[in-house]
């Protein structure tokens, strides 16, 4: 069939930013992504799978000075260095057509024409972007940034600013956008609809800023120097840059827009099923058919991060178990639509009971026997029996059970749909008993057929995989002499040539002694939790001196917390009622919430400074400030309030 004649399939994965090692978490999307790529190519579908980077915005800026490099040395050494996500993804047998980087030449150029269309069209418009301004530093904040009310840089006083910015007409959309999710298929799961309808269109949409002038690493306004657009109209974009759109680059448009599917996190669901679309009918383009919100990977319940240590880090999972295990583990083990709690026990417990039982027993068993009766080739005589009838009907009906499956996205259903048919190969064995006809030469035949029927369940299961398990999927052919596996030779069960020959190896799997892999991977865990720079690191001191009657002036006492409570609508702020020794509560403000839980405070002895001049935060008013030691671990401030032996009465003066 010619490539144009062919069904296309566009899906794409999100552009994934370079600003950290990627965990397993990131490659669960993108593993999802290049099974179902690989599923329909199995179908003759003429596939476009595209991946990438979201390369530019102040998170990355930041980062790059962090390390004092420029930001593009920064992501080329995340995306493109050694052990970087390309590598990643080489490791992870990611089979993506496609791989765009935002920071490629075509892709900014596109961007700009994109932004200055919208522009021309009156849904970009200009205004100013309200928040708070710190004049030494030139920054804009808004109120949640500020730090005690100020700004988190300097700690100075903040005034009340406009930024000039660029504005995406949004709220225009909003009626469209809301048919859109409620009347049709174009996001799943379902349960994804009404979040986006309920918490986001219903309250009301505003108008989108799309510009930002307090930084600089992003795609230039061409015909306003100064503004970047904003991060996510750039990346939201690279769907079609990516084809093509709006650059000389690629030609692919007209043959791959619109996508059949977008793969995205639940978190980013809202970008891509209300902001996307928005722009999309701005821009007159058709709408992607599907946005799917699938789970996240959880560790102990709670979102992946660096910090929790190297468990999680693909590189050490694939050294060890190799990358089929992994890639058949993350979509075999949690349905994709929801959360999943990744565990090292799940992970080994589902290599050794399906992969190492189930399917490698199965292919080592019967390979084994076809070697040691048959000499590893079938004769051609064989005899069927009416007890085969089960096992031949449900690896031919295997096919269409899955592709079912797999249409909608549901990888789990469609493993499980293969390893029913694995367990009844497994029981078909018990059944025909083998040993027991290779005692009689008059059962050849019989036995002949035995084996050949489960060689045959054994190419179907085994062809079927491959989207999981591309390399596992190519040794089963050959253990069991399969030349060919495309999707028309799974409708028949008998494509197998009847005196095939088997080629004994090693096992698929070998088994995991669970308990020894669990300490040795504790272990492993505990070592990555040693930093190879220091992780903790505590502020510089002051070469300043200060002589010793100003330093007298600052009078520090012993205070007793008799209450202690977060302050409304502040994330930062707990409220501390205090016994200073006077006879009257002091109160003070102090911005630790982060660090404390407010409950397990009353009752402690903490050292405040009480002679600094009232201040209001928040409305309330702090009479002083507790002290706290402060340091950085793992690139997070930390803040540990200064505590005193309760032995020490309220009020006593530090000296
Ligand atoms: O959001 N489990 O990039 P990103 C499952 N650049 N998925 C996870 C996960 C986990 N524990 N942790 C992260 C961005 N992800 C944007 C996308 S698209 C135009 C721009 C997923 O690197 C997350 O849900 O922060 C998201 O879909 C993807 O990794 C990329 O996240």
């Amino acid at each position: 069939m010619c490539q144009s004649c062919k069904e296309k399939f566009y899906i794409t994965t999100p552009i994934y930013y370079p600003s950290d090692k990627l965990h397993i978490g990131h490659t669960y999307c993108t593993v999802a992504t290049d099974a179902m790529a690989r599923y329909k190519r199995m179908r003759g579908c003429d596939v476009m799978f595209l991946t990438g980077t979201d390369e530019h915005g102040q998170k990355i800026e930041l980062k790059a000075k962090e390390k004092g490099v420029t930001p593009q040395q920064f992501v080329d050494e995340i995306v493109a260095g050694k052990n970087g996500i390309l590598d990643l993804w080489k490791l992870m047998n990611i089979s993506n057509d496609r791989f765009i980087r935002t920071t490629d030449a075509y892709h900014v150029e596109a961007i700009q024409k994109i932004f200055k269309k919208m522009y021309e069209n009156g849904d970009i418009y200009k205004g100013s972007y309200k928040g708070k301004y710190c004049t030494p530093c030139e920054s804009f904040w808004t109120e949640s940034q500020l730090v005690d009310g100020k700004c988190p840089d300097c700690g100075r006083e903040v005034t009340d600013a406009e930024e000039e910015a660029y504005f995406f007409r949004l709220s225009k959309y909003a009626d469209r956008v809301r048919d859109l999710l409620l009347n049709t298929d174009f996001l799943e799961p379902r349960s994804r609809v009404n979040e986006m309808v309920n918490n986001f269109i219903d309250p009301g949409l505003e108008d989108l800023c799309v510009s930002r002038t307090s930084f600089t690493w992003g795609i230039p306004v061409d015909f306003d120097p100064g503004h970047v657009v904003y991060v996510w109209v750039d990346a939201l974009f690279n769907y079609v840059t990516a084809l093509g759109f709006e650059n000389n680059q690629y030609g692919d448009y007209d043959r791959y827009w619109p996508a059949d599917v977008h793969f995205v996190g639940k978190e980013i669901v809202r970008f891509h099923s209300i902001i996307w679309p928005a722009m999309l009918m701005s821009m007159g383009m058709p709408l992607p058919k599907k946005v799917y919100g699938h789970g996240w990977l959880l560790l102990d319940g709670g979102k992946m991060s660096k910090s929790k240590g190297n468990v999680v880090d693909p590189q050490i999972l694939v050294d060890r178990y190799g990358v089929d295990a992994l890639r058949f583990f993350l979509l075999r083990s949690f349905p994709f639509g929801s959360d999943g709690n990744f565990s090292n026990e799940l992970l080994i417990s589902c290599i050794n009971t399906d992969l190492a039982n189930d399917l490698g027993n199965l292919v080592s068993r019967t390979v084994a026997m076809v070697e040691k009766y048959f000499g590893g080739q079938l004769p051609e005589e064989q005899l069927s029996d009416p007890m085969d009838a089960s096992l031949i009907q449900m690896a031919s009906q295997l096919p269409q059970l899955y592709a079912q499956q797999m249409e909608h996205f549901q990888f789990q259903n469609a493993l499980a749909e293969i390893f029913k048919v694995l367990s009844r190969a497994n029981k078909y064995i018990d059944e025909t008993t083998p040993w027991i006809l290779a005692k009689d030469p008059a059962n050849r035949p019989r036995l002949a057929r035995v084996m050949y029927n489960l060689l045959e369940t054994i190419r179907i299961c085994g062809a079927l995989l491959a989207p999981f398990m591309p390399d596992t999927s190519a040794a089963i052919m050959q253990r069991i002499g399969a030349q060919v596996f495309d999707w028309d030779s799974l409708q028949t069960f008998g494509i197998l040539p009847a005196t095939t020959t088997v080629m004994a190896a090693e096992p698929l799997f070998p088994r995991i002694d669970l308990e020894k892999e669990l300490e040795a991977l504790e272990a492993l865990r505990q070592a990555s939790h040693t930093p190879e720079a220091p992780a903790i690191q505590v502020e510089p001191q002051l070469e300043e001196t200060v002589d010793f009657d100003t330093f007298c002036k600052s009078d520090f006492r012993a205070v007793k917390v008799k209450d202690c409570q977060p302050v409304k609508k502040s994330e930062k702020l707990l409220c501390f009622t205090l016994d200073d020794g006077t006879g009257t509560d002091r109160q003070i403000l102090s911005g630790i919430a982060k660090w404390y839980k407010p409950e397990t405070l009353v009752g402690k002895t903490l050292l405040a400074i009480v002679n600094l001049p009232p201040r209001k935060m928040m409305g309330r008013e702090s009479c002083g400030m507790l002290i706290s030691a402060v340091h950085t671990e793992n690139g997070e401030e930390v803040l540990n309030l200064v505590m005193l032996d309760d032995k020490i009465p309220a009020g006593a003066k530090m000296c």
